[in-house]
């Protein structure tokens, strides 16, 4: 049994049939399953689970008010099959009249706790179809990240996350202080050096409580390459995602994103790469995409971007913050096939609206988001350095390694890669 501040999570038995029945036949609940349950689905639904509380003492638990003792859904770990490996998965299911107060992710906290104190599972995760987003914003909620997309037989595309044991110790340890001094140390341990040159995406409150905040990180940086290096951020003068219009949906918009102003001080960069840009000694370009650089090649911002960094040994350094965020990506998309791109592009009707000086429109994304499968491959062939500097989970790697995976598949199996089925 779990206890949680309003919820207690106990086995279930067969009693729990007419209350679960009432969750699991409804079809607003369950429109990302193919179908609502029937009874005899519900039925096999708790001997699954007491056979699962047999062979591996977990399973799925019922999870009850604690004031009142109500049935109010269910949540617990089961394995899975998750693309193809079975693994240890957080799933919930909440009544919907008890939606949006919390309780799953109360429930998939304890849950987690759980699994870390009393299993030597290292890494659990939690996956559901990619239109499901109360599901992923829970595990989101429950200190996971997105580690894969894959086309899943039944749901068209799934989306898994994950959190790692460390991330976990991390979470339960509360914020942490940050010093530049941790960073620099941090950073040498990882193999950072004099002379490296960088390309750096960074959460500045994904660090903790940092004092002196985004500059103690430029500036362990600095410290740690010198003016022998060379350091690049990025800089491209756009807002955050913009919430969409029916309008908007109606043109089959997806992405909607404003392009700043030239002296706008915040972007969707981070504060960290927004007080990198407005420092005296830093090079920026004056486009929309631009990089900024610092150091003895920082200048090659203004005219490469990221090339140099890529061809001239830089590794990655991702502060808090995933794949998604590495420009250097894009510089392989040159490989993409003309169909792909095309398939994909705003129509004129669109950029009449939405004028390309002025906003970056996406009508579409392919279903897959390829980053993950490139992010992965690149984790299996060791390519990868991880630690944590302070809350801040860190990756660390060559460029040209890592970016050099994504461009072999684009030129090898584009369509395969982006979910795209010819
Ligand atoms: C998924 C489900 C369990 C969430 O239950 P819940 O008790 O409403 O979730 P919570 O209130 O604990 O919310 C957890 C987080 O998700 C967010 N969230 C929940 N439902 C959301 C929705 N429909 N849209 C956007 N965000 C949502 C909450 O805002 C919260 O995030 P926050 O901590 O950043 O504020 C519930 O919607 C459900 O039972 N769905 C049907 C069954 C199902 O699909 N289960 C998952 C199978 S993969």
């Amino acid at each position: 049994m779990i206890e949680t501040e309003r919820l207690i999570l106990r086995n279930y038995t067969m009693n729990d049939f007419d209350a679960l029945y009432e969750i699991v036949s409804d079809p607003e609940t369950m429109q990302h399953y193919p179908a609502p349950f029937d009874e005899e689905k519900t039925r096999g639904w708790i001997k699954w689970n007491l056979e699962n509380y047999e062979k591996y003492d977990f399973g799925l638990w019922a999870v009850v008010l604690k004031e009142t003792g109500e049935f109010i859904g269910d949540c617990g770990i089961t394995i899975q099959d998750i693309d193809g490996e079975l693994l240890p998965e957080i799933g919930y299911h909440i009544h919907k009249k008890y939606w949006r107060r919390g309780f799953a992710k109360e429930a998939a906290r304890a849950v987690r706790d759980w699994v870390f104190t009393n299993t030597d599972y290292n890494e659990i995760y939690s996956y559901m179809k990619y239109t499901n987003v109360g599901s992923y914003s829970t595990a989101i909620a429950n200190g996971m990240r997105k580690v894969k997309e894959y086309l899943d037989p039944k749901n068209y595309v799934s989306y898994a996350y994950s959190i790692k044991r460390a991330d976990w110790e991390n979470i339960v340890a509360g914020p942490k202080t940050v010093t530049k001094e941790d960073i620099k140390s941090a950073l040498e341990k990882l193999g950072v050096e004099k002379g490296m040159v960088l390309e750096v995406h960074s959460s500045l409150k994904s660090f903790g409580n940092v004092p002196g905040g985004a500059q103690s990180v430029i500036d362990a940086l600095k410290e740690t390459v010198t003016e022998e290096g060379s350091i690049f951020m990025p800089a491209l003068r756009l807002s955050p995602e913009m919430e969409l219009t029916e309008e908007d949906k109606k043109l089959g918009i997806k992405v909607k994103i404003k392009v700043l102003d030239r002296d706008e001080k915040k972007t969707a960069m981070g504060i960290i790469a927004d007080t990198f840009r407005s420092l005296p000694d830093t090079y920026t370009g004056n486009d929309v995409i631009s990089t900024s650089g610092w150091g003895k090649h920082g200048k090659e911002a203004l005219t490469g971007g990221l090339d140099y960094a890529i061809h001239n040994g830089g590794k990655a350094l991702l502060f808090g913050v995933d794949i998604y965020k590495l420009t250097a990506m894009h510089y392989m998309e040159v490989h993409t096939p003309k169909e792909i791109n095309e398939l994909y592009a705003p129509s004129d009707e669109v950029n009449k609206i939405y004028p390309p000086e002025e906003w970056f429109i996406e009508t579409g994304h392919p279903p897959l988001k390829a980053w993950y499968t490139i992010q992965n491959m690149a984790y299996k062939k060791g390519l990868i350095k991880e630690t944590y500097i302070g809350n801040c989970h860190v990756m660390y790697f060559d460029i040209l390694d890592v970016v050099s995976l994504y461009a072999e598949e684009l030129k090898n199996r584009p369509f395969e890669l982006w979910g795209i089925k010819e």
